[in-house]
């Protein structure tokens, strides 16, 4: 394979030397970095004033007290305030690789150095292609992927989804998706994800049909999900243009269900020409696997699937059945150089260093962070969390009954005590994590410990 003049630049051992260097010097600071530490006195001041202002320029003030300093340690960060936070969110699943990698770090300077800020759709550079294939190879390994094409978040990415199927339905209007899913933050993403309160004041397009999610409570919980699509199939004949759902539900509540929930609807729905599109923006390098659909193993079946958070990137996988013509999806943007670096370093480490599979590092940090959700479930804050679950790195616990307010006031004690997590679901509301998959033995027993004293401040 031929290098770019670029390439040759970005590898040359004297631009590396420097990267190295530079990247060795936020090491040596990033070393200090060792545990959870409470605000410096004489920082606060500053920092609140900052905080203030974000709040005035963006029109709303920060859901937490965090504004980062620019330098973390694994999952610790740094907070301009001079404290450290245990992130265990990470922007809400963007930071696989936690904080200051130094690997993720030099890709990212090595995108720096490359022409152009953001690569085009019309004009890419080679970081453009390798990406695009890095993400094929992974795809193509257990599903009939075979394009893919970038965009810079999973809105977007969904939008170019939908467009793909509506084209190959054409005319078909209705969309059939899950109850409590999400889907992003545009017109139509809003409508498609099922909580009113992110789509207030919204004119309704009338687009989605509903299927309940699984309810491993409520016996025969899976036919009762495959009659209702029947039902909506039925009624609304040649004018479906896709089956959507996110393998695991992310804001919906961190809901897992078997394969068998799936299979039989996933069946129905080949059987009708239904188009299947599967929403891996949250799920992408977390369960266990590069896909949730590998994990549940239904790949067979995945006509379009989306992408983002952890690639750094945006992205639509279509079969070749479903390649839209040109045309129908563009867009000024393909990523910026640096994400695009930084994307394809994440996913060769992912790939190469045992952290995929029942036996790699996902699945021993999964098993040990519920181990320790379950521990503290069964003894000092009994009766106070309950349920946990999810899949890899993917984890819920339900604090207090899952009462909002609770829970909403929960995650802000836990923040004060040094841990970052979210909340998610409706009706029952959950403490969710979005673990990095650098997160070490003895972070999870500084999560415990936390946990253990946030719950108990509060009950
Ligand atoms: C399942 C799912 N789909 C789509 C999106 C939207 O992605 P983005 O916020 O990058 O636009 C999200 C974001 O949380 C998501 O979890």
């Amino acid at each position: 394979m031929t290098t770019t003049k670029g390439q040759q630049l970005a590898q040359s051992a004297k631009l590396r030397s420097h990267i190295d260097e530079a990247v060795k010097e936020v090491m040596s600071a990033a070393a200090k970095i060792e545990g959870v530490r409470p605000p410096d006195p004489d920082k606060i001041a500053k920092a609140k004033e900052l905080m203030d202002q974000i709040g005035v320029v963006r029109g709303r003030p920060l859901h937490y007290p965090y504004v980062g300093s620019g330098i973390g340690r694994g999952a610790y960060v740094e907070l301009e305030d001079g404290s450290v936070k245990l992130d265990l969110i990470n922007g809400i699943g963007i930071h696989i690789m936690g904080h200051s990698h130094p690997r993720v770090m030099a890709a990212t300077a090595r995108g720096a150095f490359s022409d152009v800020v953001v690569q085009g759709n019309l004009e890419p550079n080679r970081e453009y292609f390798d990406f695009s294939k890095k993400l094929l190879d992974i795809a193509s390994r257990q599903s009939r992927l075979k394009h893919v094409w970038l965009s810079t978040c999973g809105t977007m990415a969904n939008e170019n989804a939908l467009k793909a199927c509506r084209q190959k339905k054409s005319p078909a209007r209705m969309i059939i998706a899950m109850d409590a899913a999400f889907a992003g933050r545009s017109t139509l993403m809003a409508e498609l994800t099922d909580n009113p309160n992110f789509r207030v004041g919204l004119p309704q397009y009338n687009e989605v049909l509903r299927v309940p999610w699984y309810d491993q409570k409520t016996k025969g919980s899976s036919e009762r999900s495959l009659a209702i699509l029947k039902e909506h199939v039925a009624k609304h004949e040649g004018n479906i243009c896709c089956f959507t759902f996110e393998p695991m539900q992310g804001e919906g509540g961190y809901n897992v269900a078997p394969r068998e929930f799936f299979i039989p609807m996933l069946d129905f729905c080949k059987e009708k020409g239904i188009p299947i599109w599967v929403d891996e923006v949250q799920t992408f390098t977390r369960t266990g696997q590069f896909f949730a659909y590998e994990t549940l193993g239904f790949g067979d079946y995945v006509d379009v699937c989306t992408i983002a958070k952890t690639a750094q990137n945006g992205a639509t996988f279509f079969t070749s059945e479903f390649n839209p013509k040109p045309g129908l999806i563009a867009g000024t943007f393909s990523g910026a150089s640096a994400a695009l670096c930084a994307g394809l370093e994440i996913l060769e480490m992912l790939d190469k260093e045992n952290y995929m599979g029942d036996s790699g590092k996902i699945m021993k940090i999964h098993h040990e962070f519920i181990a320790m959700l379950k521990r503290l479930g069964q003894t000092t804050c009994k009766g106070l969390l309950e349920s946990p679950e999810g899949l890899g790195l993917m984890i819920a616990v339900t604090p207090f009954g899952g009462v909002k307010e609770k829970v909403d006031k929960l995650t802000q004690v836990l923040f004060k005590n040094g841990l970052i997590c979210f909340t998610c679901g409706r009706g029952t509301y959950r403490l969710r994590f979005l673990v990095p998959a650098v997160t070490t033995s003895e972070d999870i027993k500084v999560a415990e410990q936390i946990l253990e004293k946030s719950i108990l401040e509060m009950a």
